[in-house]
């Protein structure tokens, strides 16, 4: 539990047992260790991840629990519940974990290596399944030392997963709760307490069924200029790479893309707050988390011009 905690510490990821599956678990406050999580699961874009906490106090702290929010808290945390719930904009989670959204997904999950790791950690932990993008979820140690191997520092051994099945994902806007994903609670246990739940694609709720696109993403508020490789008059430029003007923003400097996936969503604030007339972004290769960096970029300057 000790060296888990320093592996967390450091940015560096861990296999944490939880009665669902077991997560691949990284500081949910660094999106280095974020980023090193989409890197290692081979995400196709940046989907949002789970923040776990150790209880109902910690996460509180994160994001804004409306009294439906709450009275599913109650029922069921810890357990296999995840609950989507407006962020609070003085939370610690890192907006690459929340993939730039102004909701969060938060956890409190019952296994006790899980909750020892959480309470002794004292942070977030951000930790989506811990298997290769497409593949199942894994239900032993084993399955995550086979699917990670050394993108991870260790695997603590929690034994086979009680439920096996990932966690119910239930949004809850105001007074309404839709259901996102089907979990490890029925939905007539969930119905119980929280009456009937709607269904994403219920035409009442016009989200669509991207989990990415669910809800508002963060969106500069300035056009974005894509592959540009300096900035017109009026527009600030954010380069990758070492070919950009010492001072002016840089997703990386040494051309690193997973530490260009950490610094995407603050450099992007930063940038805006400036309010420019538009954000020019250098060009950004297509390898490893280059793709969703792209995705993510691409979507946001489509939005922007709508
Ligand atoms: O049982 C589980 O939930 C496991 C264990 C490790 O906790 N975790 C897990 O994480 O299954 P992952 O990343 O494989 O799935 C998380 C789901 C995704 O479908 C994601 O789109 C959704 O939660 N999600 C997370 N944040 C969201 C948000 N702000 N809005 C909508 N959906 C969100
Ligand atoms: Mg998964």
């Amino acid at each position: 539990m000790t060296r888990a905690c320093a592996a967390l510490e450091a940015g560096q990821l861990v296999g944490m047992p939880t009665e669902t599956v077991y997560g691949l678990a990284g500081d949910a406050t660094n999106s280095l260790a974020i980023a090193a999580i989409y890197a290692a699961k081979g995400r196709p874009r940046f989907n949002p991840l789970i923040s776990h906490v150790s209880n109902l106090d910690a996460a509180k702290h994160l994001g804004y629990f409306a009294p439906l929010a709450e009275k599913l808290a109650l029922a069921f945390w810890p357990g296999p519940l995840s609950l989507v719930v407006p962020r609070l904009p003085r939370s610690s989670v890192c907006d690459l974990a929340c993939a730039g959204l102004d909701t969060i997904a938060l956890r409190v999950p019952a296994h006790p290596l899980a909750q020892a790791l959480l309470t002794q950690f004292g942070k977030p932990i951000g930790a989506p399944s811990a298997n290769q993008s497409g593949r199942p979820s894994p239900t032993l140690a084993r399955h995550v030392r086979e699917e990670m191997g050394d993108a991870i520092a260790m695997v603590l051994d929690g034994g086979p997963c009680s439920v096996g099945l990932e966690s119910a994902v239930i949004a809850v806007d105001g007074e309404r709760a839709t259901l996102l994903r089907l979990g490890g609670i029925a939905r007539a246990d969930l119905e119980a307490v929280a009456g009937p739940l709607l269904n994403p694609k219920d035409e009442a709720f016009a989200a669509p069924a991207s989990p990415g696109m669910l809800l508002r993403h963060y969106a500069p508020n300035a056009r974005l200029r894509l592959s540009a490789d300096t900035a017109r008059d009026g527009e600030i430029l954010i380069g990758f790479g070492p070919n950009f003007p010492a001072g002016s923003f840089n997703l990386s400097p040494t051309g690193n893309i997973t530490e260009a996936a950490a610094n995407l969503f603050a450099i992007l604030r930063l940038a805006d707050a400036q309010n420019p007339t538009a954000i020019a972004v250098a060009p950004i290769p297509n390898w490893g988390l280059g793709e969703a960096i792209i995705e993510r970029l691409t979507r946001a300057s489509a939005q922007d011009s709508s």
